[in-house]
């Protein structure tokens, strides 16, 4: 007798990175609810990878996690690549059906991006499975129909970003800057965080972001170019640190830790909690993280680097 193995379901896995906003400055809430943006991003090499794997016709969406936080994710259709997979199903008229795994390198709810990596990742990953033919430009619409940050992790590396933050240029850098991120074991909510801005500003709001133009980031985009990174620690900013202080002061502490430490900058990444801190070196990357630990400022430490690339298929 016979057996023959069954051949294994297609799958394919791609890797889209987290980010830090480099500077972040928000003007006055719109109609519709979101804010104008006009921030740098820099994709770090912390990443979430995706796998795909075809399921029989009519199975719909399934998703699991990994990782240290995986328990934090929803795998329902709250989960953002759920909706990623159904967005592109629904683009190219073919059924959603397929298996997610997301195994998780990026902090979860730190102002990191970690979901929109997931829903950028989604993307790649299901285009090829489905081999759809669609241009980079059908996917990078469809991401930002999806959220302000899913764009950015299918771009990668560095990048100015206007509107709601979807709107992308990318940026000249040199070299390599060192990062070590404080993370919190309880996340923070975007809206709530945003929400706790308009608050703070006022009736009015803040200096409305109307112009794009980026005068006040130009000595923060000249140490980019240089690969400078004192330079760059020293023009590091966010709009949303008061907002996201004023919900968690606790951070206040964890950032004093890492000017302690000799960091170059330290702030809240995003809409935090997650403190990000710029390092000399990697060697100085890990001595600011053993001083969040000996401190016990930070749940967990993750140290990295940026630029990092874009979502893309692994081999
Ligand atoms: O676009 P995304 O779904 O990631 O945004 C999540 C929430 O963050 C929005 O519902 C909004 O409350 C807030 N947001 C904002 N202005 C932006 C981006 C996000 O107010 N530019």
């Amino acid at each position: 007798m016979t057996h023959l193995a069954a051949a294994p379901s297609p799958s394919v896995r791609v890797h889209a990175p987290g980010k830090v906003n480099l500077s972040l400055r928000v003007g006055a809430v719109q109609d519709d609810g979101y804010h104008p943006l006009s921030t740098i991003f820099q994709a770090v090499a912390l990443y979430e990878e995706v796998t795909a794997t075809q399921v029989p016709e009519g199975a719909g969406v399934t998703i699991t996690v990994d990782g240290p936080q995986a328990d934090l994710v929803p795998v329902d259709g709250t989960n953002l690549a759920w909706r990623a997979a159904e967005a592109l199903a629904a683009r190219v008229g073919t059924a959603p059906d397929v298996a997610l795994h997301l195994a998780k390198g990026v902090p979860v709810a730190g102002g990191m991006a970690g979901g929109s990596a997931d829903a950028a990742a989604t993307l790649v990953a299901c285009d090829a499975l489905w081999q759809t033919g669609l241009s980079r430009e059908d996917l990078t619409s469809l991401a930002a129909e999806l959220g302000s940050d899913v764009p950015f992790a299918l771009l990668g590396h560095t990048a100015v970003g206007t509107g709601r933050g979807h709107l992308l240029t990318p940026a000249m850098t040199r070299g390599e800057f060192h990062w070590v991120f404080a993370a919190q074991a309880e996340g923070l909510s975007t809206p709530a965080v945003y929400g706790r801005f308009d608050e703070l500003a006022g009736p009015g709001g803040s200096g409305a972001v109307d112009d794009p133009g980026l005068a006040e980031d130009t000595a923060l985009m000249q140490a980019l170019r240089a690969g400078d990174a004192h330079a760059l620690g020293r023009a590091l900013h966010n709009d949303l640190q008061a907002a996201a202080l004023s919900l968690r002061p606790e951070l206040e502490r964890t950032i004093a830790v890492a000017h302690e430490a000799g960091a170059l900058g330290a702030f809240v990444s995003g809409s935090g909690p997650t403190v990000a801190a710029l390092a000399r070196s990697r060697q100085h990357a890990l001595a600011i993280a053993a001083s969040w630990t000996a401190e016990g400022a930070a749940d967990s430490v993750w140290c990295t680097s940026g630029p990092a690339h874009g979502a893309r298929l692994l081999p």
